[in-house]
């Protein structure tokens, strides 16, 4: 659908609109308190005159470990689980981010409404050079790097700066018309049921429990947060409870592992805008497995230019491991041979691989599968799963449906099928959007589960369909 605000002709006097030039992000503007005060403090007085500073980073004061919540550290995962919040921008940074982020152009080119009273920003990196170069900055780079402990890389150009809005307006021009540079202050006059709300038991927490897409971001804020009730993480821990992590104020972010630990987002009320604004990253370590699907993002993004981004970034990542490799074994010229080592690193990269393209599901049917089932069906295949398996034609008509085999008789899920099968019968873990489990159900595995596990929502709502399941989840 084309953006409505493309249509916009003139100027209409909101700072939304302010056409006038960003400034630059200038690498030399970076402020660091504590230990780094004194090495760059000719520097500080330079910016300081120069009116241009938009650093201020602070390490966190605690990096919470996996350890720390009682998790089992995966594979694929680093110890470190998440970071408390850390100031990062200046508050002429977040002037300047805003500035940058509601220029003309990127609400024009970026905007969109997925979710009823969220405007998304995606892609104004592509429209704006600071918003460029303060996320791909090497300073900035190595400060989330340092801050979650691990060598980071922003995974593609299109998951840099993701932006979250929340503001006034039911339509997206409405909310656009709404957002200043300036914070807003203004609070919301906050009822006894916000008071009392609860995350972890009220079911509309902004975001329930879930994994990320990627196996890290960093979550900064761009609105003032006093006043604000919520606004929180929930990571659940090993025995099962869940560990609060304050959200960031403004200009601080948060760095976590969200790829590798089940986390909530508690909504924010009380505030009359909240922006939040996230980028998502991969470990640059060899040998550390890449836990990313494309799930979350597919039904938003132009499927035409994150399928190339999304093919680069996975490629360049098996190159790094190919290379890693080879320059181990070139450099060790006559080291006996580690034959299940080299193995094991071939199966990794042949399920990576696998992944790769199982995730690029074809534009046109995914088309035609949101406009059968819709959106919300789409976000909500979890909880559609749970239902229909109260229902009591489930095992009959899942069990028929897998053994006739006569829906996409002849695509790869079914491969993939029997060898998650096979996986559950060796008593092996699944890997899958959810974490890496393993099968713990005492009921059969059907395909709705091994597409789930795959994060393939629109193939799953399909194959529901086939089943008859679909229809009788509607009617119930
Ligand atoms: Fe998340």
């Amino acid at each position: 659908m084309k953006n409505p605000l493309t249509l916009l002709g003139r100027w209409t006097g909101n700072p939304a609109q302010d056409s006038g030039k960003e400034e630059l992000f200038n690498p030399k503007v970076c402020v660091f308190r504590f230990q780094r005060s004194l090495k760059f403090n000719d520097n500080f007085h330079a910016q300081v005159v120069t009116g241009q500073v938009h650093l201020n980073y602070v390490p966190p004061e605690r990096r919470i470990t996996m350890q720390d919540l009682l998790l089992e550290q995966s594979a694929t995962a680093s110890s470190v689980a998440g970071t408390t919040p850390f100031p990062l921008l200046s508050p002429k940074g977040v002037r300047a981010y805003r500035k940058a982020l509601f220029q003309r152009e990127v609400i024009n080119k970026c905007a969109s409404s997925p979710f009823p009273g969220t405007l998304v920003l995606r892609d104004a990196v592509k429209h704006s050079r600071f918003i460029k170069d303060f996320w791909t900055h090497p300073e900035t780079m190595r400060i989330v790097s340092e801050a979650s402990g691990v060598p980071l890389e922003v995974v593609m150009p299109t998951e840099i700066g993701h932006t979250n809005i929340q503001v006034e307006g039911t339509t997206i021009l409405e909310m656009c018309s709404n957002l200043k540079v300036e914070p807003s202050v203004e609070k919301l006059d906050l009822g006894p049921e916000d008071r009392a709300y609860d995350p972890l038991t009220d079911k509309s927490s902004i975001i329930p429990w879930h994994y990320d897409s990627y196996p890290y971001v960093c979550v900064l804020m761009l609105s003032e947060t006093e006043g604000m009730v919520g606004g929180e993480t929930y990571i659940k821990r090993g025995d099962g409870k869940a560990q609060k992590v304050e959200g960031p104020q403004i200009g601080h972010a948060v760095m976590l592992q969200g790829g590798e630990v089940e986390h909530l987002a508690a909504r924010a009320k009380g505030v009359k805008e909240r922006i939040s604004t996230i980028t998502s990253y991969r470990s640059k370590m060899p040998n550390v497995y890449d836990s990313s699907y494309i799930t979350n993002v597919r039904p938003y993004a132009d499927l035409n230019s994150l399928y190339p981004e999304w093919t680069q970034y996975r490629l360049r990542k098996l190159r790094d491991e190919i290379t890693y490799y080879l320059n181990k074994a070139e450099k060790e010229p006559g080291s006996p041979f580690q034959r299940e080592e080299l193995q094991s690193l071939i199966n990794l990269q042949i399920d990576y691989l696998q992944r790769t393209s199982r995730q690029m599901i074809s534009p046109e049917y995914q088309e035609q599968i949101l406009k059968k089932y819709g959106r919300a069906a789409y976000y909500d295949v979890f909880r559609i799963w749970e239902t229909v398996q109260s229902l009591p034609e489930f095992e009959s008509l899942a069990s028929s449906t897998d053994q006739e085999r006569g829906w996409m008789p002849e695509s790869a899920y079914w491969m993939d099928f029997q060898k998650s099968i096979e996986t559950i019968r060796v008593n092996k873990p699944l890997q899958s959007t959810f974490g890496i489990h393993p099968w713990t159900k005492t009921r059969k595995y059907y395909m709705g589960d091994e597409l789930l596990r795959q994060g393939l929502n629109e193939v799953f709502l399909d194959w529901l369909g086939s089943s008859g399941l679909w229809e009788l989840y509607c009617k119930r």
